[in-house]
Order: C-alpha cells, then structure tokens, then sequence
C-alpha cells in the first residue's frame, strides 16, 4: 500500500513538472499553443488580428521564432536549446518589447507581456523551456505528411498502386523547413498526398537520391510511378493551392502513361 501511494505521489510530481501541464498553467490564458501558419499569416498580415482575436503570439510562433532568433540555430542542439530557453526565461521575469523577436507585424498588434515574477519558479520555467523548444518540430511531425524510406515507399506503392513522391531536401534549407510547416501540414494537402502518393524525404546532403536522379535545387519534388518511370521533377516551394495543384498534375500524367 505504502509503494502505491509512493508511485502515485512520484507520477504526481512528475506530471506536475511537465512542461506541457506548466504552459497550460502559466502561459496558456494569453499564447494558444496551436494555429496553422496559413491561418496565422492571413491573421496578422491581411486582418490585423481580428479574424482570431489572439491576446499574444502562438506557441508554434513563439517556438519557431525565438529557436529562429536567438543562438544559433545550425550550432549544438544542446547550447542552443540552453540559449532559448535562457532568454525564454529572462523574458518572463523582465519583458521588454524591444527584445522581442517576433514579427514587427505580429508585435504591434500586442501590449508588453506582464512580468510573471514571484508567479512561476525558475524551475518550473526550465520545464516550459524544454516543451517550448521541441513544439514546433513536434507538432510538424504530428499533424503534417508522414515520410517512409524509399524501399518500403516502393513495395507499399505498387500494393496500393499510389505514385512515390520524393522530396528532396537538406536539413538547412529555409524552403525545405517553410513547405514542411505551412504547406506540408494543411489537412487538404495531408489527405490529397495520403490518398495518391507514398511520401519520402530524402535528405541530399546525407544520401543519394534513388535511381540516379539529379535535382538542381531544394526542395525539389519528383514524382515516380510504380514501374520507376519518373513522372515529373519540379523544383521549388509551393503555395498551398499550387501545390495542390501539382499533385493532381502528376496524377494525372501518370494515367495517362497507363
Ligand atoms: C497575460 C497574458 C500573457 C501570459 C500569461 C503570458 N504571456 Fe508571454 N506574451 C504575452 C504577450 C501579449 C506577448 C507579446 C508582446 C511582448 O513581446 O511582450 C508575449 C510575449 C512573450 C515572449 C516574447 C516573444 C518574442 O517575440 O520574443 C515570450 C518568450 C513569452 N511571451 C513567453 C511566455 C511564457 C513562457 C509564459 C508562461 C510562463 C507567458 N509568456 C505567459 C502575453 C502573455
């Protein structure tokens, strides 16, 4: 009995330090964690902030913007995370507009943030730090096109006679990085490649693409069909309709090699 009512207090404690149940506590009343980037822009760009009525920056802005900002974001993982969840932390105690980092657009529709000090421990603050740093990329990898290497892409496509398509990029390519989180993660765009494509990302720094393929810049999108047989090979990145657009386009190529 002693032991259970150990556990239970420990997975309490636990449960009470997790970044996510902190930021929900402290943070979550002024910064909704989650809104599509598409959603986010026309929000502050076209509508200065009456379409959602936000009272501060989202969480997936905060998180892509201060890692975006603050440190260097191509140096050590763990130096950089330090460094973010540093000025994170400073920020709340002592907030200061002029060292923001979000965008002038975005700022300029918010008051400065009300100093959270004597309100959460510094402690508490590390735990919000860790979540803060790893949301955005986790929340791309939840929500947006789930990618599979290329051999299994190949079996599962002529299983269920869907296209491949590659996408080719590098882990520091800026448009890589804004396709994945504004365009790659819109629920159309998630379901049109689900229902006719087996996606796969092949990072070109890293490997070779398949099949002898050369690409001049990324991200580029290369579609294949079953028999190998490349359908298009298309540099760029792409608005939400566009790319929309050039799905149905190699779809429709590939019927008509049929
Ligand atoms: C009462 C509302 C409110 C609460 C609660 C709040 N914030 Fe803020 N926060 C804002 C507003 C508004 C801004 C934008 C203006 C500014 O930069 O000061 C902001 C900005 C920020 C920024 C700076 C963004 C930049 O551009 O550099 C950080 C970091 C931040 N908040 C973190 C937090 C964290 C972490 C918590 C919870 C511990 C929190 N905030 C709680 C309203 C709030």
């Amino acid at each position: 009995m002693k032991i259970l009512e150990l556990l239970l207090i420990m997975m309490l404690s636990l449960w009470a330090n997790d970044g996510k149940v902190l930021f929900t506590k402290h943070c979550a009343s002024c910064h909704t964690p989650f809104i599509p980037m598409l959603k986010l822009k026309e929000n502050f760009l076209d509508h200065n902030n009456s379409l959602l009525k936000l009272k501060a920056p989202t969480l997936n802005q905060l998180s892509y913007r201060l890692k975006q900002r603050i440190g260097d974001p191509k140096g050590d993982e763990e130096l950089h995370r330090m460094e973010v969840s540093a000025f994170m932390s400073d920020y709340v105690y002592n907030p200061d507009k002029d060292k923001s980092v979000c965008l002038e657009e975005v700022l300029s529709q918010f008051k400065t943030m009300p100093s959270l000090k004597g309100k959460v421990s510094e402690e508490e603050l590390e735990s919000i730090g860790e979540y803060l740093y790893d949301f955005e990329k986790e929340v791309v990898k939840a929500k947006g096109v789930k990618f599979e290497g290329f051999k299994a892409a190949l079996q599962r496509a002529k299983k269920e006679n869907k296209l491949i398509m590659i996408e080719s990029m590098t882990s520091t390519c800026h448009f890589c990085r804004k396709m994945e989180r504004e365009v790659m993660i819109e629920p159309q765009v998630v379901e049109a490649i689900e229902k006719d494509f087996i996606p796969v990302a092949i990072d070109v720094n890293k490997h070779s693409l398949p099949l002898g393929l050369k690409v001049e810049a990324t991200p580029s999108f290369i579609f294949i069909d079953t028999h190998k047989n490349i359908i298009m090979n298309i540099p760029g990145a792409w608005a939400k309709n566009d790319f929309l657009e050039l799905l149905k386009e190699a779809k429709s190529h590939s019927k008509d090699r049929k």
